[in-house]
């Protein structure tokens, strides 16, 4: 397990309390879409309350390029967040990720740097200004047409993930399947089934964050939203698996086992996008009941 790992594992184990050189840090774990793979990637970062949006710092420890995550917001601004709560346990938030400008940045940079001086070290270190972004968590209690249009994205996202997993079914299909793929065509089959595992894994994780938000504005889907987390990490676990076949794929007759395997990872997938939109758009669309 890398650095990273270890401290993602301990800040969940630990209600967002990491030990170390990160002891009476305050952290948040942030997830973003990779920019060339669209892979989710989570990362530790410090972080600033500022009344009810949390504050970021692209500091890389002073080092002259951006993280990269930094260059994930710039791609897509939807960020899923975690953070210890009252309640004991890390909880997941669903984010809008804003890169701040002008004197809002400058304060709340100068703020961070008087909390924690080794922040204005990094600065020192690098010519590159150092990006500050506010995170903003979904409000579902905010505005209905907005409430509307996620439910419509929700859709788009499903629709899209149906489609992908089609054409990759067509791919390894056995009736066309040849008995010992070429390697090109191995690596174009696998870059295909990861295009699929990232965009479902990366659909999961956003989703989990919109859900505590579900939960805290119609109290009413708690069984509902208990049972599609539930659902969601069955699926979280097949793909880590097919993910280990498929690093291996490549020999004669693999492509009957990744076919095999995907069936099992996906199986009950359809019905788990059917009951997720059959409970969450009626409560989006302002239909409470
Ligand atoms: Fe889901
Ligand atoms: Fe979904």
């Amino acid at each position: 397990m890398g650095w990273n790992e270890q401290i993602i594992r301990e800040f969940r184990e630990n209600n967002g309390r990491v030990g170390g050189m990160f002891e009476g840090v305050p952290l948040v774990l942030i997830t973003t879409a990779g920019a060339r793979t669209g892979r989710p990637h989570t990362t530790p970062v410090v972080c600033l309350r500022d009344s009810d949006r949390v504050v970021v710092f692209g500091s890389n420890m002073g080092k002259d390029q951006h993280p990269d995550w930094y260059h994930n917001i710039l791609g897509t601004a939807q960020v899923t967040m975690e953070t210890g709560t009252a309640e004991g346990r890390v909880k997941s938030f669903s984010t809008r990720a804003v890169v701040l400008e002008g004197e809002e940045r400058d304060q709340l940079w100068e703020q961070q740097c008087s909390l924690d001086p080794a922040f204005r070290a990094y600065q020192e270190k690098t010519a590159r200004q150092i990006p500050v972004i506010a995170l903003h968590p979904l409000d579902l209690s905010a505005d209905p047409s907005r409430n509307r249009l996620i439910g419509e994205q929700l859709l788009a996202h499903h629709r899209d993930l149906r489609a992908e997993l089609a054409r990759l079914r067509a791919a390894i299909d056995p009736a066309k399947a040849t008995p010992g793929p070429e390697p090109a065509a191995a690596a174009q089959l696998r870059a295909h089934c990861l295009a699929f595992c990232y965009g479902l894994q990366l659909h999961h994780t956003r989703e989990d964050g919109a859900f505590t938000e579900f939960e805290r504005v119609y109290p009413h889907l708690a069984p509902v939203i208990t049972r599609l987390r539930a659902e969601h990490v069955v699926v979280e676990q097949g793909l880590k698996e097919f993910e280990d076949l498929l690093s291996g794929a490549g020999a004669a007759g693999e492509v009957e086992s990744v076919r095999v395997e995907l069936e099992r990872v996906v199986a009950g997938l359809e019905q788990h996008f059917a009951y997720e939109e059959e409970q969450l758009l009626p409560a989006l669309h302002g239909d409470v009941g």
